[in-house]
């Protein structure tokens, strides 16, 4: 079976760049169908560690890399990648989608002055300009990437730039006054990115119905996607499995497999209510010990325990049909774990997700406790991963088995640090 999506199941930075880059192996291409350089996947190979936002995390394998319609492109940022892996004697083999939208400077502008005017209902954005491209690509305003690589550009920038403006001064910001500078350096980055540009679904489908294997992989996680995550404290994009569908134009009967990325605990950097958030010393020492630390803004994440209320709800939306837990090592040689199994919310016991941000702020976590595993030093860590999953400690084979439960899927992979090398995988994505 020849493709499978994999998508986060929490608040994004669940470890989708490692889980992506073991099964890119076994894939012709991979393409990304969400988001833009708000994502930031890392992938650690060979002990190097590679930090990429914009370009699919496939590039590093040297496979077909393909930026599907549903991304946003900040044409600076995917230069800036192709030319630092240049540097790295990698040269992707990319496709852009023609129908990509294009992030321009004053996406960035806007971004910063919508979140200064949303005041308590700003989600803490990444600052990259993805809100506003998004709503400009509704409200038909936006630039594709066939336009921006077009003679027609220079005219559509002009009137998009003006546009722009209007609204920056009217929110009384600063505005771009070097229209003619930009216009020429976005030419320049233009023509630099024109031999990308193409029908992307058309080679996905290909290569589909070649029976060659291609990998989808999703950026942010289930809670932040702009339909089924906690809205307004979400991205603007679809980061659930549908995104896959209408973010490349390849249709819900051609994906086999979704697998969806659980990291061990809870992470989520920016705003909005976080039940099971541990603003404590426990909170703290998974943050050290996990690393938790934006790959793309660099703030500290907010941690916490895991939430099986979020957790089911999300296998339910991406319909998974497997899962990949994550930095189980992290929660190593704590006493006990605690998971969420159910919300006091006003007084009653709830157990779904709740719709309105306002009812989830009001929940209070229910717990249930595991008995925590030891730590473990490097070699024996190595040592495991060679043996297999079952010479896992069994405390921590309780505690993956029960996250399994929770999404009603099996188990496909199993992580316990960011290495290649530290991987248990259970099940091949592409059967
Ligand atoms: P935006 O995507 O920059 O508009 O940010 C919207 C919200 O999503 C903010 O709370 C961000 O912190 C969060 N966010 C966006 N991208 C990521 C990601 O890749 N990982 C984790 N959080 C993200
Ligand atoms: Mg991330």
């Amino acid at each position: 079976m020849p493709s499978a999506v994999i998508v986060g199941m929490q608040w994004g930075d669940e470890g989708k760049g490692k889980v992506v880059d073991f099964y890119a192996s076994e894939a012709h291409a991979v393409v990304r169908f969400n988001g833009g350089n708000n994502a930031g996947h890392t992938v650690v190979v060979g002990g190097k560690k590679y930090k990429l936002h914009l370009m699919p995390s496939g590039a590093i394998q040297r496979k077909r890399v393909i930026i599907g319609n549903g991304v946003v492109v900040d044409p600076e940022v995917l230069l800036h990648e192709i030319e630092m892996l240049n540097k790295e004697g990698l040269e992707p083999d990319l496709l852009i989608s023609d129908r990509a939208h294009v992030i321009l400077p004053q996406h960035k502008r806007l971004d910063a002055a919508y979140e200064k005017l949303k005041g308590r209902l700003a989600a803490g954005t990444t600052g990259r300009g993805i809100g506003p491209c998004y709503a400009d690509k509704a409200a038909r305003l936006g630039i594709r990437m066939c336009e921006f690589v077009d003679d027609g550009f220079k005219k559509r920038f002009s009137i998009l730039h003006k546009f722009h403006n209007a609204v920056l001064i009217a929110l009384g910001e600063k505005t771009d006054k070097e229209e003619k500078v930009l216009i020429e350096r976005y030419a320049s980055y233009a023509e630099k990115l024109k031999k990308y540009v193409g029908d992307a679904r058309y080679e996905i489908e290909r290569d589909l119905k070649d029976g060659k294997n291609v990998l989808f992989e999703g950026a942010q996680g289930t809670m932040l996607d702009v339909d089924f995550g906690l809205y307004p404290f979400g991205t603007s994009s679809n980061t659930t499995a549908g995104g896959a569908c209408t973010g490349t134009g390849i249709p819900p009967n051609l994906i086999d497999e979704v697998i969806g990325v659980v990291k061990a605990y809870t992470s989520r950097v920016g705003e909005g209510p976080l039940p099971t958030e541990l603003k404590d010393e426990t909170g703290e020492r998974i943050r050290e010990i996990g690393q938790e630390f934006g790959t793309t803004t660099g703030r500290a994440r907010r941690c916490g325990w895991l939430d099986c209320i979020t957790l089911q709800y999300a296998a339910k939306v991406n319909g998974i049909t497997g899962i990949a837990i994550t930095k189980l090592d992290v929660l190593a040689g704590m006493n006990k774990i605690k998971v969420c199994i159910a919300y006091e919310c006003d007084g009653e016991e709830i157990k779904e997700q709740p719709t309105s941000v306002d009812v989830f702020a009001r929940c209070r976590p229910i717990y249930d406790e595991f008995k925590g595993w030891k730590q473990l030093k490097e070699t024996e860590w190595n040592m495991l991963t060679k043996k297999g999953y079952d010479e896992l400690p069994g405390e921590m084979r309780e505690y993956v088995e029960y996250i399994s439960k929770v999404c009603n899927a099996p188990i496909y992979m199993v992580s316990v640090g960011a290495g290649r090398e530290r991987t248990f995988v259970l099940r091949t994505a592409f059967r």
